[in-house]
């Protein structure tokens, strides 16, 4: 922690305690900081704080949020490395990622910065001559969040900044291997003028002491997570009690189709990018390859080859791209997967071994059939599983076989079939000779078990509003 230039983004963490949450460097596996475990009670006291800061954020106009938004913005373009090195520390990814991810989260502040602008109502034509109808849009009220540690920023600032704009306030639990980003972007926005009763962060040692108050509290009006399909379905259930609204953007299957048409070379760097961002950690990551007979050698020829110029290590490092997994379980089940599948018949063409430490090698296996454990979960790690495929029509059938449609990519020269294609696919998002689809104009979000809900574009701001419809009478 002594490489951060700016100490304040640091005021959240506490000395060593018996109740402190230690924060790990997953690279060393040493602690790099402590944070304070936020106890039930206190957090029941902070909904409390956030419900009347609510209110009176509500009565401020749009450009004047809008004005707290754009200085937050601009604090997290001055601290940006500060915060990337916060988030290689606590999370792993290589520096140039963590960076990536600072741009990338302080983008959605300056987007919805904008939006809030445009939280427009309508007026509709009149049923009866003695009426006038019009709709207005209001802030929700308190919305929480519960985020992942995978983009410990993004994943904040892109719930945090919509719902403020709208005129909510924002609570957040963010997870617990990676706080210090949650709290150092937190900081930022109160040296932006944030009242901090707005944006309050919390963590507990235990998550579902959270996830209960958030999922179950009634001034909570709105709650937004990111996760795993399994904590997403439970988080459901509970906010049934209190007829909450939520949003859930939860895992992915990610189909990579490469088509006998295809630019191979296009294909291979697209892919390389899918599947190793963030060391395969992400929900719309590339998980599972589809290649079709023509091009099949071709493409793992030269995608192996691709994937030996990576280098693992320390995200501190020069040079490095993959760093580690997060945590011990996260390893084991990665290899889990690699063991899984050799058993059931793939073949290793590059890696597939555990390193010290919770690095795991860059790893391509072959032979995959669509059988294969491989093909049906989220690996969430380096791991990349190709399948071979004749017909167009087969492979729709096997990139849909899955209960999740968040992202999906695919690789063609042919316009015809990007179109039948794309749309015969069950995704959310399409990804069309392309293989980073991320930015905060576009809605992101899934379809079946990967969610409802979009974040980021024109659409995210809709989340955090509720329609009035106001009908007056005896004109
Ligand atoms: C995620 O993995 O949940 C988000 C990835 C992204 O925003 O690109």
């Amino acid at each position: 922690m002594e490489q951060i230039v700016n100490k304040s983004l640091l005021n959240a963490t506490c000395d060593a305690n018996d109740d402190a949450i230690a924060v790990i460097n997953p690279a060393t596996e040493q602690v790099v900081a402590y944070i304070p475990s936020i106890s039930s009670s206190e957090i029941l006291k902070l909904v409390e704080k956030s419900k009347q800061a609510q209110k009176l954020w509500q009565q401020k106009t749009a450009a004047e949020r809008s004005k707290v938004l754009e200085t937050w913005y601009q604090l997290m373009m001055d601290n940006a490395d500060d915060l990337a090195r916060i988030m290689t520390l606590e999370q792993g990814k290589p520096l140039a990622e963590s960076k990536g991810e600072v741009n990338y989260g302080a983008s959605f502040l300056k987007w919805f910065a904008e939006e809030g602008k445009r939280t427009y109502g309508e007026v509709i034509p009149e049923p009866a001559s003695s009426k006038r109808i019009m709709t207005i849009r209001q802030p929700v009220g308190v919305a929480a969040a519960i985020t992942p540690w995978n983009f410990p920023i993004a994943m904040i600032t892109r719930k945090a900044a919509p719902a403020l704009a709208a005129g909510c306030s924002f609570m957040v639990k963010p997870a617990n291997q990676t706080p210090l980003s949650a709290y150092a972007t937190a900081e930022l926005a109160y040296q932006a003028g944030l009242p901090r009763d707005l944006l309050i962060v919390v963590n507990n040692h235990s998550s579902v002491a959270v996830g209960d108050i958030f999922c179950t509290h009634d001034d909570i009006k709105k709650l937004s997570f990111t996760g795993s399909t399994e904590v997403g379905r439970h988080l459901i259930k509970q906010s049934a009690e209190t007829i909450k609204r939520t949003s859930m953007e939860l895992g992915g299957n990610a189909p990579f189709i490469v088509f006998d048409d295809a630019n191979i070379d296009d294909a291979v760097e697209g892919a390389i990018a899918s599947k190793f961002r963030n060391a395969g950690q992400t929900c719309v990551c590339a998980n599972r390859f589809y290649v079709q007979d023509a091009v099949y050698d071709e493409f793992v020829e030269k995608f192996t080859q691709a994937v030996a110029k990576l280098k693992v290590g320390d995200g501190l490092e020069e040079g490095v791209t993959i760093g580690p997994l997060v945590d011990s379980r996260a390893k084991e089940s990665v290899m889990g997967y690699i063991s899984t599948a050799i058993e059931q018949g793939a073949k290793v063409a590059m890696g597939g071994q555990g390193l010290d430490g919770l690095f795991v090698e860059p790893t391509v296996l072959t032979d995959v059939t669509q059988d294969m454990d491989i093909v049906q979960t989220e690996l969430f790690g380096p791991v990349a599983p190709i399948v071979r495929f004749s017909d167009d029509q087969e492979l729709v059938e096997k990139a849909n076989d899955t209960i999740y449609g968040l992202a999906s990519y695919f690789y063609t020269g042919s316009i015809p079939r990007a179109f039948h294609i794309a749309e015969q696919l069950e995704y959310g998002m399409v990804g069309i000779n392309e293989g980073l689809i991320s930015t905060e104009v576009a809605p992101f979000g899934g379809v079946k078990q990967s969610g409802f809900g979009r974040e980021g574009a024109k659409q995210g701001i809709d989340e955090y509003l509720n329609i009035k419809y106001m009908c007056f009478g005896g004109l």
